[in-house]
This record gives structure tokens, C-alpha cells and sequence, in this order.
């Protein structure tokens, strides 16, 4: 299968066949190697994105695709034409394989069954996030050698985060033990079955802190009280970052809401991977977009 729509039906030995041809390609040293010179590949982003939709597209041109980017603020979307409609004229015209971030939960499935060309899911609603975890289980692999054993915390708004979905499957599969804590607010029940929610003190003690963005433009009236509180109760302060581990590395999707759920001074601190998290983006997704097309 060429397509890409999760992690949870994924199974553990093509996960890491994929974080292994990431690894190839990060060992490229020319920038531009265009195996995919006669392939089109369409970007399209029905939510706004800025490390997705621009690790996709250095990814794609690296590998010498035809880029054809699609924002929905500039399009026929604003006139009320659907996203089926949308993806189907895309099709219609030739693309080889579409890049796809969307807002509501359950549309992806059901396009996947009408529209014939590969999709990678971009990130879809609270869903999944595939690519995202792909370049945290990448970054946690440079680290540490590998992820079996290896003890992952994935701290705060989990109600709304496909980042933590997709994580919590992709980690559980390749054996990893996943812990959880968030206030009860922004905790997804039905996830407590497969990861404990632990207090902030146990999840500090952990291989990877993994912050999650308090993803205000997802939120119903009320969720966040006091962006302070949050901060004092939940947010990995100066003080409580002195506690982990000293191996322990820190992790955070981005956007960051700085001083919200991580203090400034923490995101490019010595143990930070934030920034290395993005740069990991792209030989992430050069090998999910060469597996769709080759
Ligand atoms: N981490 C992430 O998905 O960031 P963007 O929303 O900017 O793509």
C-alpha cells in the first residue's frame, strides 16, 4: 500500500522501513537527487501549516517532483465547493499523489475509497499525524539507538493532539512505554486504556518529554482558564526540566506557545530536539513520498 493515512494500521516493520530510508537519505549529501522528475505531487492544505507544508515541499523538490501546492484560503473552497470536489479536480488533472491536511475527523477514509492516487495524510482533525510521529520516532532513534524500552511521556492538550495518536501507536508498536498526563480537561478517555495518565512529576521522569501544543483554535469556550496556571500546573518550567533525567531529551511538534506549556529558555536549551525535530521533517518525508510514488 502507497498510501499513508496513519500509523494505528501500520505495522511496526514498514514503520521502520520507513525511518530507514530516512536515514539514507539524510546520508545524501547533494541536496537535489530527482528520482521523481516526472512525478506531480499535489499539497493540499484545507488547515494552515507551516513545518508540514514546507518539509513536504523541500522533500518533494529534493527529490526532483513536480510541485503543485493547494491552499483552500485561495481557492474555490472559499466559494463552498467541497473537499471531495477539491481533491477530485486535482485528480482529474493528472496529479500522481496528493499531500493532504484537513480539519474534520473520518473525511480522509472515505476519500481514500473515491480517489485513485496515493494520499499522505498531512494531519486530520484530533486523528492522525503520521508524518510528525514519523520524524519523532526518527529523532528518538538518532538519540537513543532505538526505541524499544525507551520510556515516552507525552505531556498536555491530548484531547485534541493527532501528534499524540499517532505517536501513541507508532511507540507502542515498536515497544516503547507510553505515559501520559494532561489536566483532566484536555484528556482523551478512551486512550487511557492503552497509556496510564501519570502525574507531572512521574512524567518528568522519562526518556523523551514530549510537550504538546494547548491548541487554543481547537478548544470549546472555557478549556484554558489561565494560560499562567496552565503553566505552573502542567507546563515544563526552568525548575521542573532540572529534574529529568540527564540523558533525557525534550520534544515539542511546534507551534510552540512559548512560556504556555514549555518557558522560552527551554526551547533551544542543550537537551532540546525541537529544531532538530523539524530538520528530521524532511528525510522523514522524502522517504513517505518516494514509497507513494516509486
Ligand atoms: N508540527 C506541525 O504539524 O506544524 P505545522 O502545523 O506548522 O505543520
Amino acid at each position: 500500500d502507497r498510501q499513508l493515512l496513519g500509523l494505528k494500521d501500520l505495522s511496526a516493520a514498514e514503520i521502520e522501513s520507513i525511518l530507514k530510508r530516512a536515514s539514507y537519505w539524510e546520508a545524501h549529501e547533494e541536496k537535489r537527487i530527482p528520482v521523481l522528475e516526472h512525478r506531480f505531487i499535489a499539497n493540499m492544505f484545507f488547515e494552515n501549516s507551516t513545518r508540514t507544508r514546507f518539509s513536504f515541499e523541500m522533500a518533494q523538490k529534493r527529490l526532483g517532483a513536480q510541485v503543485l501546492n493547494f491552499a483552500a484560503a485561495a481557492s474555490s473552497v472559499e466559494k463552498g465547493e467541497s473537499i471531495y470536489d477539491t481533491v477530485r479536480t486535482l485528480e482529474s488533472m493528472g496529479i500522481d499523489a496528493g499531500v493532504i491536511r484537513l480539519k474534520p475527523i473520518g473525511v480522509l477514509d472515505e476519500l481514500a475509497k473515491h480517489v485513485k492516487v496515493p494520499l499522505i495524510n498531512a494531519g486530520d482533525g484530533n486523528n492522525e499525524h503520521p508524518t510528525q510521529a514519523l520524524l519523532d520516532l526518527y529523532t528518538m532513534k538518532k538519540q537513543f539507538g532505538e526505541i524499544r524500552g525507551l520510556t515516552v511521556s507525552i505531556i498536555g492538550d491530548i484531547k485534541h493532539s493527532r501528534v499524540a495518536r499517532s505517536n501513541l501507536w507508532a511507540l507502542k508498536k515498536l515497544g516503547a512505554n507510553v505515559k501520559f498526563c494532561a489536566p483532566d480537561s484536555m484528556k482523551a478517555a478512551e486512550l487511557g486504556e492503552h497509556a496510564p495518565y501519570v502525574t507531572i512529576d512521574e512524567a518528568i521522569e522519562a526518556d523523551a518529554v514530549m510537550m504538546l501544543r494547548v491548541q487554543l483554535e481547537r478548544h470549546a469556550e472555557g478549556i484554558l482558564k489561565s494560560a499562567d496556571e496552565y503553566r505552573a500546573q502542567y507546563g515544563l518550567t526552568v525548575q521542573r526540566a532540572a529534574k529529568m533525567k540527564p540523558h533525557a531529551i525534550i520534544m515539542h511538534p511546534a507551534p510552540v506557545n512559548r512560556d504556555v506549556e514549555i518557558d522560552s529558555e527551554l526551547v533551544e536549551a542543550p537537551n532540546s530536539r525541537i529544531f532538530p525535530q523539524m530538520q528530521n521533517g524532511v528525510p522523514i518525508r522524502m522517504a513517505v513520498v518516494e514509497r507513494a510514488l516509486r
